[in-house]
């Protein structure tokens, strides 16, 4: 598939979601929607009615991350409601079997994040359940925070793992990439890229995903 990029509505402006999207369209891969519940990260954003609604706005496909106490419950709905991507934590998912097969029988890739603390090795079972892996970069919960390269080996890792057993996983990198960390990051296995203030907080957020796409693909 090759590089792609997913910028992060969470630093765009929440008052004009759709037009946010449509500002990142033509030069972005995916939107990358994160949906916070205040009990598993210590913040709120939005849920299911706005990814409904936002869905019928969006040239691009949705890309779901669900930093909720119970994705079991909640995932399955963001895939049937036409996200393409959905992405549970495996911090937080009590039945990850049932819940990524939910995922992908409702059309959507099905997607595994990590905490940075968190470590790959004991997920690697559940390897042929998943169609991306990301591993957050930061504490999840905010925007705008520094990319934390203590997680850089854990990419490398994944990606032999990957490898390793010959499956076709896209491995996902969310917090804090920008110019500064994305070659990093690409150097280490990452092919796709959240980014959200470093394509938000730029004057000109399409340029930003094009000048963050070359530099990765460097
Ligand atoms: C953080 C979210 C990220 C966030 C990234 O918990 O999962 O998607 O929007 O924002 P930046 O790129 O600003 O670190
Ligand atoms: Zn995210």
């Amino acid at each position: 598939m090759g590089i792609q990029i997913s910028p992060s509505i969470l630093s765009a402006d929440f008052a004009r979601l759709a037009d946010e999207i449509g500002r990142i369209s033509d030069a972005a891969d995916w939107v990358h929607v994160d949906v916070m519940d205040n009990h598993f990260v210590p913040n709120l954003t939005l849920g299911l009615p706005i990814v409904e609604a936002l869905l019928k706005h969006s040239a691009i496909p949705v890309d779901c991350h669900l930093m909720i106490e119970d994705p079991d419950r909640w995932a399955p709905a963001y895939a049937e409601a036409g996200a393409k991507s959905v992405t549970i934590h495996a911090e937080a998912a009590r039945a990850p079997v049932r819940t990524l097969r939910q995922i992908r029988s409702a059309g959507a890739r099905a997607s595994l994040a990590l905490n940075p603390a968190t470590s790959i090795e004991q997920y690697e079972d559940l390897f042929p359940e998943v169609d991306m892996i990301l591993l957050m970069t930061v504490e999840p919960g905010f925007g705008g925070q520094k990319f934390l390269d203590m997680v850089l080996p854990k990419v490398r890792r994944t990606r032999e793992l990957i490898k390793g057993r010959d499956l076709d996983i896209w491995l996902q990198v969310d917090g804090g990439v920008s110019a500064e960390t994305i070659e990093r990051c690409a150097e280490a296995g990452a092919d796709v890229f959240v980014a959200g203030n470093a394509v938000y907080g730029a004057e000109d957020p399409a340029e930003a995903v094009r000048s963050l796409r070359a530099l990765a693909e460097k």
